[in-house]
């Protein structure tokens, strides 16, 4: 399928392009960024080359899968944000991670309820889940943020994560992911 691009007042999310793979390795390689992920180690380009490919395949076999984010001031590639599916617990997960420079400033939270928009409006989602690292603050404020509810830890690729949810009777009653200032557009 055609993978939609959407833009929020900061950035654009559109689909993933296989050059993206050098900027986004040079993201992924910078300290701590994978800290709190199962394989904490910067990857190789290969890996991240094969990475690219897989979420671009994903547009058309599940139809969904990750956006790249840009920043829309300079049109470099920020980092990821969309949705994943988990096979192994058939749920979908909402995932994000963002260039160094660009944390604290909302712009995850702001590419998120893209995200979770476009899981409930369009692809009719009955929930959504996040998973963290238990000590990955950041990370589950921005769950918090998203109005995504926390429900405890559960085991999850080898590792014990905090688990959140949103469903879609939730974002119906108004508390989730429309709050703030981050309006989207759909732009293709
Ligand atoms: C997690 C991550 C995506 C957050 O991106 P971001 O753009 O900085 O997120 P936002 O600015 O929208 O929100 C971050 C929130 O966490 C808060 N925060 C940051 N560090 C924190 C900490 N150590 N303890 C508590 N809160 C923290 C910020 O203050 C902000 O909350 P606020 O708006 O109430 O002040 C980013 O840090 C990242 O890419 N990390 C590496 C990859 C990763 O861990 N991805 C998530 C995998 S589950």
């Amino acid at each position: 399928m055609n993978a939609p691009s959407f833009e929020t007042p900061r950035l654009r999310l559109r689909p993933f392009r296989e050059d993206d793979a050098v900027a986004l390795h040079r993201i992924l390689t910078q300290p701590d960024m994978l800290k709190f992920f199962p394989r904490p180690g910067g990857p190789l380009l290969e890996r991240v080359e094969k990475l690219v490919r897989n979420q671009i395949e994903q547009w058309d076999t599940m139809g969904y899968a990750w956006w790249a984010v840009e920043l829309k001031s300079t049109g470099d590639l920020a980092g990821w944000n969309g949705l994943q599916y988990l096979p192994e617990t058939r749920e979908t997960e909402v995932g994000y991670l963002i260039d160094r420079p660009l944390w604290g400033q909302g712009l995850t939270t702001e590419a998120a309820r893209v995200a979770l928009r476009y899981g409930f409006s369009d692809l009719r989602l009955p929930e959504i889940i996040a998973l963290a690292h238990p000590q990955n603050l950041a990370s589950r404020r921005v769950m918090e943020k998203l109005g995504m509810k926390w429900c405890g830890l559960a085991e999850y690729f080898g590792m014990e994560m905090a688990r959140y949810i949103l469903d879609s009777a939730s974002v119906r009653a108004g508390g989730a992911p429309g709050n703030g200032s981050a309006v989207s557009a759909r732009a293709s």
